[in-house]
């Protein structure tokens, strides 16, 4: 798929004076390091989303009274920008995410964002800060798209003044482990979100609450939490920041998007990719009860999670209430390896996209 500059939109730039020095590409971790610049766009009611702009990548000055800072009104998303082999670089399934983040606004009461603008701030900032998008295999420019409330009101309702923002962040892998398997415990305590709640949504709230439950698990020695469904505590939910999925026997299992379970665009991706190879895949509920059942009985093949900043994570080891449970010996299991290398191929326009996933960032 590729793009032509929208003519519709006026964005106009304001470049830095003073660019900062790219890291080297091996230096590179997560989430630490900004681009040169930032895309920013206001709303107040009446006048409506305006001022679409990118200028130098700077600190906001917001009052203390901002609403975001008191109730947490705030959304995001997250994608990435590739370079490839051949120089171009390549938006992964941008279209999907910006129409996610509207999903995402829509239950926090934010005002709908017109999603050509938010894909046209996609192109235009990673064109801007195209240097910035590393080459070395794994690394990548992560997009986060974020709009928060900015209305200096104490009242709780939703605010009359909203930020858009995007910035940008050359990334290395999200793990230490990489594409190595995690340790990951099972959370029958703490939940993260619950049907009816604002599991479904990219927003703010939902990581808060997965803190503390993460920090349980660190101090027991794992990566990441599998959290359980939050009224039973007896069905997966999601993995860290991840879908989760298992394969047992030759089923894939994955939990359906109940509400409570962000659609991740990876899940989709694999989804789709697992369905083109004709494997059995199902979006249903699925116990903790199960998963230790096919433990028992050999069947549980493989377990991975799936995200936008680790691709696929295979899950080597799973505590539940002091039980241990080991997958795959502990290796990344062969679907989990071809699942990363194919989706990873698809980014990097090594292979095939037969789907139109990657859209090329045209030079403005
Ligand atoms: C992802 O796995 O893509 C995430 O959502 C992680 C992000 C919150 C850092």
């Amino acid at each position: 798929m590729t793009y032509q500059a929208n003519p519709k939109f006026s964005i106009p730039v304001t470049r830095t004076a003073h660019p900062k020095t790219r890291p080297a590409d091996d230096s590179l971790s997560f989430g630490t390091v900004f681009t040169d610049h930032i895309f920013v766009m206001d709303y107040e009611e009446g006048k409506g989303w305006h001022d679409p702009r990118i200028i130098p990548y700077e600190a906001f000055s917001l009052d203390p009274a901002s609403s975001v800072l008191h109730y947490a009104q705030a959304v995001f998303d997250g994608l990435k920008a590739f370079r490839g082999k051949d120089g171009e670089v390549r938006l992964f399934r941008p279209r999907k995410h910006a129409e996610r983040l509207n999903k995402s606004c829509e239950r926090l009461c934010i005002p709908e964002l017109d999603v050509e603008l938010v894909l046209e701030s996609f192109r235009r900032l990673v064109d801007v800060d195209r240097d910035w998008v590393p080459s070395k295999a794994g690394t990548s420019l992560y997009l986060r798209p974020t709009v928060i409330a900015n209305e200096n009101f104490l009242g709780v309702r939703p605010a009359k003044a909203y930020t858009y923002f995007l910035i940008l962040s050359p990334v290395g892998p999200y793990y230490a482990e990489g594409i190595n398997p995690v340790k990951i415990l099972a959370a029958d305590e703490y939940v993260r979100a619950v049907p009816g709640g604002l599991g479904a949504a990219k927003t703010a709230a939902n990581y808060a609450a997965s803190l503390y439950g993460a920090e349980v698990a660190k101090k027991a020695g794992y990566t990441q939490v599998l959290w359980l469904d939050g009224v039973q505590h007896k069905y997966l939910d999601e993995v860290g920041t991840m879908n989760i999925m298992v394969k047992i026997g030759d089923e894939i299992v994955t939990p359906a998007l109940n509400g409570a379970i962000l659609a991740g665009v990876t899940r989709d991706s694999i989804l789709t990719l697992m369905r083109d190879w004709g494997l059995k895949v199902s979006e249903r509920a699925i116990s903790i009860d199960e998963v230790i059942e096919a433990s028992k009985k050999g069947t549980l093949a493989e377990m991975w999670g799936t995200g936008t900043a680790a691709v696929v994570s295979p899950v080597g080891e799973l505590g539940y209430k002091g039980q241990k449970i080991i997958i795959n010996g502990g290796k990344t299991g062969e679907l989990t390896q071809k699942l990363y290398d194919a989706i990873v191929g698809i980014q990097y326009g090594q292979t095939n996209d037969a789907h139109g996933w990657t859209e090329p960032v045209v030079k403005g």
